[in-house]
């Protein structure tokens, strides 16, 4: 092993932020992250414009502060329970000020193609103009909900097709019937809020789902489970389902199906507002499509209807566009064999960091893959030598706990996963120390100032 690695990593949103960090932690001195943009936070950079971030203008989070946080730095105490796109992009804006992170970052510098070489180094070729260089170890960190997933819809619609990677504002669709596809987070969030201006909004869901409000007994929704965590399954999954009942009914009740499968098999929808909205007739719930002419659509139980605009909430594909498709091409799986969802077991150089979607948040478990990423290239800690073995029994693991959906290729249940990860962090890890931090190299960043808006201006 390189006793002085070169490490390169691709993104400085949250993971990569946190993969900085803990190789600074573990030892590491060659570090260099790549960043498209102009400026760290990937997701949470909201932009007016179409741009490499999903969130919208009155986005919220889902998972709880309390069980988002890095854990040796939390929210500020002024944060609400679910704060803002804004609030989160400062909380890693303040994270990287806080750990000096921003000296190892190349801003504005994109990675163009990333390919093994036969001893198992990394080649990067990037920027503009380009450049190459080859690096010991190779860390992903770009995100997985850039690029939406669009569905080929039965038949021809006439109207205004969008996904809600587009969407922005609700201000678009004015006095609009609109139909959203999907009900994943996206989907609810999006129904609700264009539902405060539109003439009608409709939402199609394919299969039945259990919609969870935001606070259950008082308490952020993750919290309250993460209180029932030491349970048997069985049991947690029994009481959920009757604390869900008690709180909402029966879903018949809002012209939704009761889902016919356990709680935690699907990623969870964290709505409180859908079920209200439909309560007040302002999101009228239907099945899924079975044909579209012109600007109606008929849905599976028969009924149809016109509408100006679609939005398909249809999710995101896995992209990896620096990557020959024929080495890994995830866009179209339903299984993905990794380790931890973060080892290849034919790369050993190459780790995924936030590659992952837990029932629960990203962050904490990225934190905790970049902790063991930095021991393991440190040289503190070793892997299985049956990595495919154990890659091939997690995929089978996620194809049995949870309902088959391509969003459910990454899905991992939150607290034993977490566990899991820290548990193979070697005992002897070095904490963090402001004293021993060395020098960053002389990478530096380079924002392009937009003079117009006076801000940084994100590479779109
Ligand atoms: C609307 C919405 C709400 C969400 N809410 C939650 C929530 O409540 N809780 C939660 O835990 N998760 C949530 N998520 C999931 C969210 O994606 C993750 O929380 C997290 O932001 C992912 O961080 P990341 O660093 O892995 O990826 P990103 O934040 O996507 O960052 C990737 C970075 O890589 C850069 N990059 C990409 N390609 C290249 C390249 N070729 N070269 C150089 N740089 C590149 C990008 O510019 C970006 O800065 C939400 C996602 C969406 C879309
Ligand atoms: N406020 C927030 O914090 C917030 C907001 C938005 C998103 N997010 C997060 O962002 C991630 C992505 O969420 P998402 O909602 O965009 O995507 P998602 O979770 O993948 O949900 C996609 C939805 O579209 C449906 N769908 C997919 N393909 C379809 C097709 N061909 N025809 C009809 N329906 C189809 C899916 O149905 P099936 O279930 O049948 O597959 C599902 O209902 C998630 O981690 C989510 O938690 C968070």
């Amino acid at each position: 092993m390189n006793q002085d690695p070169k490490v390169a990593i691709i993104g400085a949103g949250c993971s990569g932020l946190t993969a900085i960090k803990h190789l600074i932690q573990a030892g590491v001195r060659h570090i260099t992250c790549f960043e498209k943009n102009g400026q760290v936070g990937g997701t949470w950079i909201y932009t007016a414009r179409e741009s490499h971030s999903s969130v919208c203008e009155t986005t919220h989070i889902i998972s709880s502060k309390k069980q988002s946080e890095f854990s040796d730095f939390p929210m500020p105490d002024h944060y609400p329970d679910y704060p803002s796109h804004q609030q989160v992009l400062d909380y890693f804006r303040a994270y990287a000020d806080r750990f000096k992170l921003r000296p190892y970052i190349r801003f504005n510098t994109p990675v163009h193609q990333a390919q093994p070489l036969p001893d198992g180094r990394w080649e990067l070729s990037f920027g503009n103009p380009r450049m190459v260089q080859v690096f010991d170890y190779l860390i992903i960190a770009n995100g997985h909900h850039s690029k939406a997933r669009v569905p080929k819809l039965p038949g021809n619609f006439s109207g205004r097709i969008l996904h809600t990677h587009q969407y922005k504002t609700n201000r678009d669709f004015q006095d609009e019937r609109v139909l959203v596809v999907g009900a994943g987070n996206s989907g609810c969030d999006c129904a609700v809020e264009i539902s405060r201006v539109a003439k009608e909004v409709s939402i199609s869901m394919r299969r039945a789902y259990y919609i969870v409000p935001k606070f259950m007994m008082g308490r952020p929704t993750d919290t309250f489970n993460g209180m029932l965590q030491y349970l048997p399954r069985a049991m947690r999954s029994y009481i959920q389902r009757w604390s869900l009942r008690f709180q909402i009914g029966d879903y018949r009740r809002y012209g939704l199906q009761n889902p016919d499968y356990p709680i935690n098999s699907c990623h969870p929808v964290v709505n409180s507002e859908l079920l209200y909205k439909i309560r007040h007739g302002k999101v009228h719930p239907r099945q899924g499509i079975q044909r579209v002419e012109d600007q109606t659509v008929t849905f599976a139980d028969g009924h149809r209807e016109e509408f100006d605009t679609i939005l398909y909430a249809t999710g995101y594909q896995i992209n990896f566009p620096f990557f020959d498709k024929k080495l890994i091409d995830y866009s179209e799986a339903d299984r993905i064999e990794l380790y931890l969802r973060m080892f290849h077991p034919e790369h050993s150089r190459l780790f995924f960091l936030g590659l992952v979607q837990p029932q629960g948040s990203v962050w904490p478990i990225a934190e905790q893959q970049a902790k063991l990423v930095g021991n393991y290239i440190a040289g503190r800690c070793q892997l299985p030598e049956n990595i495919a073995e154990l890659a091939k029994h997690e995929a089978d693991q996620i194809a049995r706990d949870f309902i088959n959906s391509k969003r459910h290729a990454l899905e991992v249940h939150f607290h034993p996963f977490l566990q899991k990860i820290k548990s193979l962090i070697p005992k002897d890890s070095p904490e963090w120390d402001d004293s021993r931090v060395p020098t960053a190299p002389s990478l530096r960043e380079r924002p392009i100032w937009d003079k117009t808006k006076n801000q940084i201006r994100p590479v779109l």
